[in-house]
């Protein structure tokens, strides 16, 4: 049976890395994906449509929310991967680099929560994934800006995981926290710290996408209908 069968399901930043493997995923299990990106791009996949988004354009929301209410009258499922990083030294790391992290990276989700989260609690089912990081959960040199949006969206998560299920709606928040994985965000990180990162984990390797998507598809579907408010690490051991 399709784990996603005819659910409408949105993936921000779906273009690439685990956002494209988590869509390609679960149009496998039957959903309607909306894979959004500020770019536009072409999927293989039937099931999988590209979407116009700038999580950090509050009329850019709207305007995703409005589309699929007029197109499906539903959201199922709110996947909130899109992300950036900024690194530099706190010596060195400009304001504009630090609210423009931020921006993207946690009010980007509020963005759009504030439209799916209160459509999902009158519909009285949903699940919402965000996609924070271990570097969220134990800071890492040269990230100040990206640890800040990474762990806010830690406790934002939870207050939306109350929120929304307050008056006995079936609504989940949950949190998947990586490691570092083998995407184009890792490419600029100096290969020596990359191979230092490897060998901080029990399984002394980086991530492959759909190791995360894996649980991404999981923790969004029904299989997890008790899980929520939960921040699942998947970081290879990295963390203990
Ligand atoms: N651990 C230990 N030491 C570190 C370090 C680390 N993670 N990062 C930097 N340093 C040290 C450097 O070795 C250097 O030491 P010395 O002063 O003794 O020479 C010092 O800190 C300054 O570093 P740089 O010389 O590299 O300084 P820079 O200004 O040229 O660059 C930087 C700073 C841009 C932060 C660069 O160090 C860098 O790219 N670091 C990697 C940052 C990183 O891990 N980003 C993750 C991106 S992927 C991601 O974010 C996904 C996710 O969720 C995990």
């Amino acid at each position: 049976m399709e784990l996603f069968k005819d659910k409408v399901v949105i993936i921000t930043g779906g273009s690439q890395g685990i956002g494209y493997a988590t869509a390609v995923k679960m149009a496998e299990e039957g959903a309607i994906v909306y894979a959004c990106a500020r770019r536009e791009k072409t999927f293989d996949h039937d099931n999988i449509h590209y979407h116009p988004l700038d999580v950090t354009d509050e009329d850019s929301c709207r305007k995703l929310f409005e589309d699929i209410m007029e197109k499906h009258g539903k959201i199922d499922v709110l996947v909130a991967n899109a992300g950036i990083t900024k690194d530099a030294m706190t010596r060195k790391m400009t304001g504009e680099d630090f609210d423009s992290v931020i921006n993207t990276n946690l009010k980007g989700i509020f963005n759009l929560v504030r439209y799916f989260g209160p459509k999902m609690e009158e519909q009285g089912y949903g699940s919402i994934v965000a996609v924070s990081s271990v570097v969220g959960e134990q800071g890492n040199i040269g990230q100040a800006n990206y640890a800040a949006s990474k762990a806010g969206i830690i406790g934002m998560c939870k207050t939306w995981a109350k929120e929304f299920s307050r008056k006995g709606a079936q609504v989940r928040v949950n949190v998947i926290a990586p490691g570092y994985v083998l995407t184009d965000m890792v490419k600029s990180v100096p290969e020596d710290l990359l191979d230092k990162f490897a060998g901080q984990t029990m399984l002394k390797r980086l991530a492959e996408p759909e190791e995360i998507a894996e649980v991404i598809t999981f923790i969004a579907s029904d299989k997890a209908s008790y899980i929520t408010g939960a921040v699942i690490d998947v970081n290879g051991g990295m963390r203990l």
